[in-house]
């Protein structure tokens, strides 16, 4: 019975090779060629009509066994394989919850922005609109709406990046007086508002220049208002950004927006006025420009400049934030550096 011998070897050698398998392919591999349609059993069953009435039943039936032994020890070792594979899977991707979590860097708003911030809702607190404007801009509106017409001298004195004749990067934000002024409708109240943006300058950037920088424009206009609401309003202002023992002065100045027109100082928030290097010495320090509301900026928006009248100011945010916190350098809130920044952190 050699067909038999040889049956049980194939079982043996089989059922030994299976044994040792550590690969899913290898033993798919072992499965086709024990169990193909090339494989030795296959071959067997085909050899069988060779075989003698008595033998074939016999071996028919043996082979069946050793195939059904092989198919399970197969199959067992299969299960085997995927469990392990799924062991080391679950080990390996185990989650330690017990280690720290990694700290999400959260940004923070730029030191301007809070600056602009906290002064619009001071502002809106007083009962003030914000109003934004264009920042390319018609010349009309930067300069001949401002008192400014095309040959006044003033208008050299702010560099101008012009875009054609007409059209400009508005060198301050003071045209969007004009443009509130000439929409306002005084029957519904009097025009309080301030106005924050950027503003161009054609300056070679230093320490102190910087070609854009930013501006908060304040306009009020109505019946009667009167200097002393001016120094009122700023004084409120210079409190609330440098401090509640701050004072404030005025001195002549000039601009062709306004008469008359001040130059406005804030007592020295370092020294309080004793004299130190912050102040150069003289216990005030120059914050912002100022003054009523000239008679041609109201009549040039189609406004009665007999019946109303009010006061206008420009502050600098940027300059507001280098006393405040002692930057030296204002091409710094340009730089984006991070380390910069983040010194300025605040939990919104
Ligand atoms: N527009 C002026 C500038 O850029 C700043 C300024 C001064 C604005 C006096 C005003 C003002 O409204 O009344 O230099």
């Amino acid at each position: 019975m050699s067909l038999k011998s040889d049956l049980e070897q194939l079982k043996e050698k089989g059922l030994a090779q299976i044994k040792t398998v550590d690969s899913t392919k290898v033993l798919n591999d072992i499965r086709v060629s024990l169990l193909g349609k090339k494989g030795p059993i296959t071959n067997v069953l085909r050899g069988m009509k060779d075989l003698s009435a008595e033998e074939r039943p016999q071996v028919g039936s043996f082979a069946n066994e050793v195939r059904d032994s092989l198919t399970a020890a197969i199959e067992t070792k299969k299960q085997e394989l995927q469990t392990q594979l799924l062991n080391e899977q679950l080990s390996a991707e185990t989650i330690d919850v017990t280690l720290p979590g990694r700290p999400v860097e959260i940004g923070t708003s730029h030191v301007l922005t809070q600056v602009q911030n906290d002064i619009e809702e001071l502002f809106i607190g007083m009962g003030y609109q914000v109003v934004d404007g264009p920042e390319v801009e018609e010349d009309h509106y930067n300069f001949e709406m401002m008192n400014m017409p095309k040959d006044h001298p003033a208008r050299d004195m702010q560099d101008t990046f012009y875009i054609t004749n007409e059209v400009l990067m508005r060198t301050h934000t003071s045209p969007v007086q004009a443009r509130t002024l000439e929409k306002h409708d005084f029957n519904q109240g009097p025009l309080k508002m301030i106005s924050p943006g950027r503003v161009y300058r054609r300056d070679t950037d230093d320490a102190t220049h910087s070609h854009q920088f930013h501006q908060i424009e304040g306009l009020v206009v109505d019946k009667h208002i009167t200097m002393a609401d001016l120094k009122g309003t700023l004084e409120v202002l210079a409190k609330h950004v440098f401090g509640a023992d701050r004072k404030i002065r005025l001195r002549p100045s000039y601009f062709p927006f306004t008469e008359p027109s001040v130059e406005v100082d804030v007592s020295c928030f370092k020294c309080g006025g004793k004299g130190c290097a912050v102040c150069k010495y003289t216990g005030w320090i120059e914050v912002l420009g100022a003054g009523m509301v000239h008679p041609n900026v109201i009549e040039n928006a189609g406004i009665d400049s007999k019946i109303y009248g009010g006061f206008a100011f420009g502050l600098g945010p940027d300059r507001f934030a280098m006393l405040k916190y002692g930057i030296d350098d204002i091409r710094e809130f340009y730089l984006n550096d991070i380390r910069f920044l983040h010194q300025f952190k605040v939990e919104d």
